[in-house]
C-alpha cells in the first residue's frame, strides 16, 4: 500500500489550506436550470437543496450558454459528425466544423489564421512553450493567469521577468536590460485581468516591443490572453484589443469557454506562427480538439456576436455593469471601478469574503469569493459578473441584499453545514 505513507502528507496540505481558508471544499452541483420568465432571468437549482439561485459568476457574459440557436447549432453538428472528434486534428480528427470555425475566428480577430485547442489553458501552454528557445527572455505581468505561470514553468526560459501589474514604465526598464543577451523576447500578458476586471495599455506596449525590436535578431513579440475580453466587453465584443485601438497585438489568445458560451481554445496571429504551432506544440498534436459540436456551436455564437443582436446585447451588458456598479458604490461599498461586467466587491480579508459569500447564498446568490493564493493578501474579494441573461430585476434584488448586508440587517444568516 504505496499510497499509506502519501495520504499523511497530502492530509497536512489539505488542513492547512482549510486553515488558511484557502480549502475550495466540496462544490455545488447544478441539476436544474429554470428557464427566465416574466421579470427574472434563468436560475439554478443546486442537488440537495430546494432554493433557486441567480448565478452571479458565471462566465457566459452574453448568456449563450442557454441560447436556443447555439444549443441547436451544436445538436446539428453533433448528429452530422458524431459527439468527440475520435483522435487529434492530424489522425483524421479534423472536421469540417473545426476549419469553418478557424476562419471564422481569423477573421473575427483580423489575424490570417487560427489554432484551435482543447480550452485556453492548453492554448496558452501550447503557444508559448513552442515559441521559448534557447536564447529567448519572456517578460510577464505580475498577476498573469495561472495558465501563463504554468506555461512559463514548463518551458523553462533562460530569463523571466516579472514586472509589477500592468506597469508599462517597468516592462520598459526590464527589456532594455536584456539588450545583447537574447535574440527573442516574448511580452505575455492578461488582456482584461479575470480576478479585477482591469487590462493593460496595450497601445505602449506595443510601441516598447516594436522600439526594442531591432536590439533582439529575432524580435519582441507580444501576446495576450483574452480569454475574459472576447465577446465581453468593446463595442462589437472584441475585447481588450478593441477597447484600448490596439489590434496589432503579434499573438491573441481566447477561450470559447466565456463570452461564447461553448468550450475550447485558441490563438490567432500570421499564417507562418500558426503554421509553426501546428507542427509543434504538443498540447495541438497531442490532445484532442474540441468536439465537431463546440465547433458548430462556437460557429453559431460567433455569427449571434457579429450580427446586429450582439451589438445590442453587448450594449445591455454594458449598461447593467455600469448600473451594478454605480449602486454598489452609492451603497459604500468599494469596488474595483473598471468597465468589465467583472466587478470585484473589495473585503481585503479571507474570513469576511467567507462570511459574505455564505451570506449572499443564503439569499439565493451564487457568487466567487476570491482568496490567496488566487489573489494577493489583501486584495480578497467577491467578485460578481454581470451578464446577458440577468435582468434589471435581478440585479436589484442583488443589491437588495448587499444593502441589508451593509446596514448590519443580517436577517436569518445561519451556519451552513
Ligand atoms: C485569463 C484566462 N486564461 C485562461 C483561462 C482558462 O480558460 P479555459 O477554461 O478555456 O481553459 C481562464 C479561465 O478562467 C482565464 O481567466
Amino acid at each position: 500500500m504505496p499510497l499509506e505513507k502519501l495520504k499523511p502528507v497530502f492530509d497536512a496540505t489539505l488542513s492547512k489550506f482549510k486553515q488558511t481558508g484557502q480549502l475550495k471544499g466540496k462544490e455545488d452541483v447544478i441539476i436544474h436550470i429554470k428557464p427566465a420568465s416574466n421579470k427574472k432571468g434563468p436560475r439554478y437549482i443546486l442537488a440537495g437543496d430546494k432554493k433557486e439561485y441567480i448565478r452571479m459568476n458565471s462566465n457566459s457574459y452574453l448568456g449563450l450558454s442557454l441560447n436556443d440557436e447555439v444549443i441547436k447549432a451544436s445538436e446539428k453538428a453533433i448528429k452530422n459528425f458524431g459527439a468527440g472528434p475520435g483522435s487529434v486534428r492530424f489522425i483524421n480528427g479534423t472536421f469540417a466544423t473545426h476549419i469553418q470555425l478557424e476562419k471564422k475566428l481569423s477573421s473575427f480577430h483580423k489575424k490570417q489564421s487560427a489554432i484551435l485547442f482543447s480550452s485556453a489553458y492548453s492554448a496558452v501552454c501550447g503557444v508559448i512553450s513552442p515559441l521559448i528557445s534557447e536564447n529567448t527572455a519572456i517578460l510577464s505581468d505580475a498577476l498573469n493567469h495561472n495558465s501563463i505561470i504554468n506555461a512559463i514553468k514548463l518551458s523553462k526560459p533562460k530569463e523571466k521577468l516579472i514586472y509589477p501589474h500592468l506597469d508599462m514604465a517597468s516592462l520598459e526598464k526590464n527589456i532594455q536590460g536584456l539588450k545583447g543577451r537574447y535574440r527573442r523576447v516574448l511580452i505575455i500578458s492578461d488582456g482584461v485581468f479575470s480576478m479585477r476586471g482591469d487590462y493593460p495599455d496595450l497601445k505602449t506596449m506595443v510601441a516598447i516591443a516594436k522600439n526594442y525590436s531591432p536590439y533582439f535578431e529575432e524580435g519582441v513579440i507580444t501576446i495576450i490572453d483574452d480569454s475574459h475580453g472576447v465577446g465581453a466587453y468593446g463595442k462589437t465584443g472584441r475585447g481588450t484589443c478593441e477597447v484600448t485601438g490596439t489590434y496589432n497585438i503579434d499573438i491573441v489568445i481566447s477561450t470559447l469557454g466565456k463570452a461564447l458560451g461553448v468550450n475550447g481554445g485558441y490563438a490567432v496571429s500570421d499564417k507562418k506562427i500558426i503554421e509553426y504551432l501546428r507542427e509543434t506544440s504538443p498540447f495541438y498534436i497531442y490532445s484532442n480538439p474540441i468536439g465537431p459540436g463546440e465547433a458548430g456551436a462556437a460557429l453559431k455564437s460567433l455569427e449571434i456576436l457579429t450580427s446586429s443582436k450582439g451589438i445590442g446585447l453587448l450594449s445591455y451588458l454594458k449598461d447593467l455593469s455600469n448600473y451594478f456598479r454605480k449602486n454598489l458604490i452609492a451603497l459604500g461599498y468599494e469596488i474595483i471601478n473598471e468597465i468589465h461586467p467583472i466587478v470585484p466587491l473589495m473585503v481585503r480579508d479571507t474570513a469576511k469574503t467567507v462570511k459574505l459569500v455564505k451570506y449572499l447564498k443564503q439569499k439565493g446568490i451564487l457568487v466567487t469569493g476570491l482568496r490567496y493564493p488566487t489573489v494577493p493578501y489583501g486584495d480578497e474579494c467577491i467578485r460578481f459578473q454581470v451578464n446577458c441573461s440577468h435582468t434589471k430585476h435581478d440585479i436589484d434584488f442583488v443589491l437588495e441584499a448587499l444593502e441589508k448586508y451593509k446596514k448590519g440587517n443580517k436577517g436569518d444568516l445561519i451556519d451552513e453545514k
